[in-house]
């Protein structure tokens, strides 16, 4: 794979994992319109620590001169998931929402990971950043649809940044095509990256079950 960018390298290399969060039940069932606000709210709440981690490993990172280029202040998501968090658990959200244990162990490799080791911090950076900008941008109109919340508003404002998804997208593959790693260091970030995969599919499996969501319907 010497002959291609890095980007595309990544995106190949990791594409069949993406595939198990994209056809999990609960994401299925999330963009066919099949689940209600609670059931919508539970997810926000995970993701909120899983931010709440990234941004403060973008922080401890912020001198180093690989990874800082990659935290663009623009995809920032605590913010919005705190407001969304408040519209839907009230202003003591932070009382009444749980992590589950899946929660739990992607938190925790984010923590082993993401704050010492510039190319861990940007695998799971991308795993996350790269799809709310990428396939983010179509759960978000099924997401406003199916609740009834007008794109941007308090509830999905998740899912929108303050420029246009396609440029953010641009410059970060153009800075993963840049980054000075040898075939080792891509090696080992493709690795990390196909873990954050599973550790997210994990996520919304533990809420499958949680909620009885069937597979099949
Ligand atoms: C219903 C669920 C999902 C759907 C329908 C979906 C769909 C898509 C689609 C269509 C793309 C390609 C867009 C493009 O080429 O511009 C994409 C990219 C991506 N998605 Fe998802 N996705 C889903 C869930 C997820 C989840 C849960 C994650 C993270 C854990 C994720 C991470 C990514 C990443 C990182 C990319 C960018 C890959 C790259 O171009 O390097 N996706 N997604």
């Amino acid at each position: 794979m010497a002959d291609q960018g890095f980007a595309a390298e990544l995106r190949t290399a990791t594409w069949s994992d993406h595939g198990d969060n994209e056809g999990s039940s609960y994401m299925s069932a999330l963009v066919e319109g099949r689940l209600g606000r609670a059931e919508y709210a539970v997810l926000v709440a995970q993701l909120h620590p899983v931010y709440d981690l990234l941004e403060e490993a973008a922080d401890a990172l912020s001198a180093d001169p690989v990874a800082a280029p990659f935290a663009f202040d623009d995809l920032r998501r605590r913010a919005a998931l705190e407001a969304d968090l408040a519209y839907f658990y009230g202003p003591d959200w932070a009382d009444r929402i749980g992590r589950n244990q899946a929660t739990r162990r992607y938190c925790e490799r984010i923590k082993e990971v993401c704050f010492a080791w510039p190319g861990g911090f940007v695998a799971h950076h991308y795993t996350r950043y790269l799809g709310d900008l990428s396939g983010g941008q179509y759960i978000a109109r099924q997401v406003e649809r199916s609740l009834g919340i007008d794109q941007g508003e308090d509830g999905v404002r998740f899912y929108r940044f303050p420029g246009k998804p396609k440029a953010y997208k641009d410059a970060y593959r153009a800075l993963l095509d840049a980054a000075p790693w040898d075939a080792g260091e891509r090696a080992k970030i493709i690795d990390e990256v196909r873990l954050a995969y599973r550790l997210n599919a994990e996520v919304t499996t533990e809420l499958s079950r949680e909620l009885r969501i069937d597979p099949a319907a």
